[in-house]
C-alpha cells in the first residue's frame, strides 16, 4: 500500500489558515498518492483535520474514483492530512475497507500498511469492551485500539498512545494516526514495512518511499525498525515503541521529479522500456576505473569474508528471479563459485544448508517484497552473509542486508518490471566480476574486456529501441494469440522465461518459456497449426554447438505447424529459412547477449496488450511491491 502524511505551518491571517506554500494539505495527500499508486490500486482514502474535525473520504478502484468522490463532496482545506492507497489483505478491496479507518468516535484517522497478525484476538478483547467494527479489517483493530488507548492509558498524547498499541501489534505494519484534538501532529510507526520523513520548511511530510513528497522536497530521513515517528510543521522527532529517542538517517533524494513522469511516454511501461540504456549505464557508472579495475568499495564488506565465500545463492521473486537465472550462467562461469537461484519463498520454508561461507545475494527492485525480506533474515539467522542487490535507497532489504550494490534504474513505476531487470543483470555482472578480480579467477585484461563489452551494451539496446517499429507491428497483429511459447537455452532460458512473463503480466495471455533443449520431453505436445513461439537464438559465434541445436529446434516445431519468430544475432543468416519473422539483436559477447534479447520481447508484450486497450501499467490484480508473504 501506499502512504502519505502531511503537516503544514499555520498562516497568519484567517485566510491563509488552511493553506501553506500555496497548498493544503489534501493537494500535498493527493499528489503523494499519485505518485504512489504504483504500490496499490484497489482503493484509496483520505483523512484530514478541519475546524469540524477529521473528516474522511474514501473509495474502491483507483485513486480517480476517489478524486472524483471529491469533487462531488469536496473537502474543506486543512493543514493536516494523511493518504491512503490499498493493496487488499483483509477484506475485499470495498469502499467499507478502504483506509482510513476512524475511531474515538470519528475524532482518530489511521492508515495502515501491512498485515496485523494478532488482529483477531485484539478484535475480540475490543469487543468484549463493546467496541464494534464497521470492516472487516485488521486496521480498523488498530485505529479501535489506538482510540481506546488515546482515552486510557495515553491520556489524550496521540504519540503515546502509538507506543502503547505497537506494544501490543504483532506483525508487519505502518501506522499512520491524526488525531482532531491534536490537529497539528501525524504520529507514524514502522515495523518490518517502509516509511520515510521527508522534511520541508515549514511543512513536513510522510511516505511510504520517497515518491510520496518528491514534489516537495529533497530532504528525507529513513526510519529504522519498530520506530514511531511524530512530524509538526516544524519538527520531527522519533522514538522506539517505548518512548526512548532515537536516530533516524538523513539522506538527499537524487532521483528528480521529472524522472517519476512519463516523459512523453504513453505509459510509464514505454518510458521505462526506453530508459534502459541509461538504466544500464548507470549502474556502471563510477565502478570500472579507467585502469579497467573494479571498484566496489561501496559495497561495505571485508573482501575477506568475499574470498571465503564457498556458494551463492541468490534469493528473489519474479522477474528479480530471472535476473538472478541469468547472473547464474556468468558468475559460475567467472568465479568458479556454485551459484543456486531460488525463489524467496521456496527457500525460505525449506530447511535449506546455509553457513558462514554461503553468501546470499537478495535481488529486489524495491528491497520491500516482504518473501524476499523473511529469506534474508532467515538466511542471516543461520550465519550466511547477504548482499543486497537493490534499486531503492533505504529501503528494507538493503538497510538490514550486510552489503549492499544498489541498481541505479531510477523509479521504476509501471507494475511490471523492465528496467530495472537490466539493471539487476548488470549489476550481478558486476559483482561476479569483483570476486572474480578479488579472488583471481580472471585475469585483469580479461575483466577489462568484458568491462568494455558491458560499456557497449547502452549504445546496442538504444538501436534495438530505434528499430522497435517491426516488432510493434507484429505484437498488434497478434493481438488475438491464446497461447504464446518461448524458448532459449542457455542465457537464452530466462530470458525466454522473462518474456513468457511479461506477456502474462501485460497482456493477459497463457504464455510458458521452456529451455529448448527439453522441447522433446514434452512442451512439443503443444505444438499445432499455427501455435506461435518465440525463439532466443544464441549466437554462432560461440564456442559450443547451440546455436545449431536451437536452429534444429526451430525446425522440429515449424515441421508441426508452428508460426516461429526468431530473435537472433545480426548476421545469423541461417535461422531465416526457417521464421516466419527474424528480429536482429546486435552482435555482443554470449553471456551479455540477454540484456540485449529481452528488449524486444518486453516491447512485444507492451504494444500487445496495449492493442488489446489493456492499462499496461498497472495490470490487474498485481502490485509493484509485495509488502505480505
Ligand atoms: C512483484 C512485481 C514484479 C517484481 C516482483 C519482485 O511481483 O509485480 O514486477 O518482479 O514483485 O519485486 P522486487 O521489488 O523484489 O524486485
Amino acid at each position: 500500500c501506499g502512504i502519505v502524511g502531511y503537516v503544514g505551518r499555520r498562516g497568519g491571517s484567517a485566510g491563509q489558515e488552511a493553506r501553506y506554500n500555496g497548498h493544503s494539505a489534501l493537494d500535498v495527500v493527493l499528489e503523494g498518492l499519485r505518485r504512489l499508486e504504483y504500490r496499490g490500486y484497489d482503493s484509496a482514502g483520505v483523512a484530514v483535520i478541519t475546524a469540524n474535525g477529521i473528516e474522511s473520504r474514501k473509495k474502491s478502484g483507483k485513486l480517480t474514483n476517489l478524486i472524483s468522490e471529491l469533487q462531488a463532496r469536496p473537502l474543506p482545506e486543512s493543514l493536516t492530512g494523511i493518504g491512503h492507497t490499498r493493496w487488499a489483505t483483509h477484506g475485499g478491496p470495498t469502499d467499507r475497507n478502504a483506509h482510513p479507518h476512524l475511531a474515538d468516535g470519528g475524532r482518530l484517522a489511521v492508515i495502515h500498511n501491512g498485515i496485523i497478525e494478532n488482529f483477531a484476538e485484539l478484535k475480540h478483547e475490543l469487543a468484549a469492551k463493546g467496541f464494534e467494527f464497521a470492516s472487516e479489517t485488521d486496521t480498523e483493530v488498530a485505529a479501535a485500539l489506538i482510540g481506546d488507548l488515546f482515552r486510557g492509558a495515553a491520556e489524550g498524547d496521540l504519540a503515546k498512545a502509538m507506543q502503547l498499541a505497537c506494544q501490543r501489534l504483532e506483525g508487519a505494519f505502518t501506522l499512520l494516526a491524526i488525531h482532531q484534538e491534536q490537529p497539528d501532529v501525524v504520529v507514524a510507526a514502522r515495523r518490518n514495512s517502509p516509511l520515510v520523513v521527508g522534511l520541508g520548511e515549514g511543512e513536513n511530510f510522510l511516505g511510504s518511499d520517497v515518491s510520496g513528497f518528491i514534489d516537495f522536497t529533497r530532504r528525507a530521513v529513513e526510519l529504522g525498525q519498530d520506530q514511531i515517528v511524530t512530524i509538526t510543521a516544524e519538527s520531527f522527532e522519533i522514538t522506539d515503541f517505548h518512548g526512548r529517542p532515537a536516530q533516524g538517517r538523513e539522506f538527499k533524494v537524487d532521483w528528480d521529479a521529472a524522472a517519476a513522469e512519463k516523459g512523453g511516454f504513453a505509459s510509464f511501461m514505454e518510458k521505462e522500456i526506453n530508459d534502459q540504456p541509461e538504466a544500464v549505464a548507470q549502474t556502471l557508472l563510477g565502478r570500472a576505473g579507467l585502469d579497467g579495475k573494479l571498484e566496489l568499495d561501496e559495497l561495505r564488506i571485508d573482501p575477506s569474508l568475499l574470498k571465503a565465500v564457498d556458494k551463492i545463492i541468490v534469493l528473489a521473486c519474479g522477474t528479480s528471479a530471472y535476473a538472478g537465472q541469468v547472473a547464474k550462467y556468468a558468475i559460475e562461469h567467472w568465479c568458479r563459485i556454485p551459484v543456486e537461484v531460488e525463489l524467496s519463498h521456496e527457500f525460505r520454508y525449506r530447511d535449506p544448508i546455509v553457513d558462514a561461507n554461503t553468501l546470499i545475494v537478495a535481488i529486489s527492485q524495491s528491497g520491500e517484497t516482504m518473501d524476499t525480506l523473511m529469506a534474508v533474515r532467515y538466511a542471516q539467522e543461520q550465519g550466511a552473509k547477504v548482499l543486497a542487490i537493490c534499486n531503492t535507497n533505504g529501503s528494507t532489504i538493503p538497510r538490514e542486508a550486510d552489503a549492499v550494490l544498489y541498481t541505479h534504474a531510477g523509479p521504476e513505476i509501471a507494475v511490471a518490471s523492465t528496467k530495472a531487470f537490466l539493471a539487476q543483470i548488470t549489476a550481478a555482472y558486476l559483482l561476479g566480476l569483483y570476486l572474480a578480480q578479488l579472488r583471481g579467477n580472471l585475469f585483469s585484461g580479461q575483466i577489462r574486456d568484458i568491462l568494455a563489452d558491458l560499456g557497449k551494451v547502452p549504445a546496442k539496446i538504444q538501436a534495438i529501441l530505434d528499430d522497435a517499429d517491426r516488432i510493434k507491428k507484429l505484437a498488434r497483429s497478434m493481438s488475438d494469440a491464446r497461447s504464446v511459447l518461448f524458448l532459449g537455452r542457455h542465457v537464452g532460458f530466462p530470458v525466454a522465461m522473462e518474456g513468457a512473463l511479461k506477456l502474462k503480466e501485460l497482456a493477459y495471455i497463457h504464455a510458458e518459456g521452456f529451455a529448448a533443449g527439453e522441447l522433446k520431453h514434452g512442451p512439443i505436445a503443444l505444438i499445432e497449426e499455427g501455435q506461435p513461439v518465440f525463439v532466443i537464438v544464441p549466437s554462432p559465434r560461440g564456442r559450443n554447438s547451440l546455436h545449431a541445436k536451437v536452429v534444429s529446434n526451430i525446425q522440429e516445431i515449424r515441421a508441426r505447424g508452428a508460426k516461429t519468430v526468431v530473435i537472433a544475432e545480426e548476421g545469423d543468416t541461417a535461422v531465416q529459412a526457417y521464421a516466419e519473422h527474424v528480429f536482429y539483436i546486435p552482435e555482443t559477447p554470449v553471456l551479455l547477449a540477454p540484456l540485449l534479447a529481452t528488449v524486444p520481447l518486453q516491447i512485444f508484450a507492451c504494444e500487445l496488450a496495449t492493442a488489446k486497450g489493456y492499462d499496461v501499467d498497472q495490470p490487474r490484480n498485481l502490485a509493484k511491491s509485495v509488502t505480505v508473504e
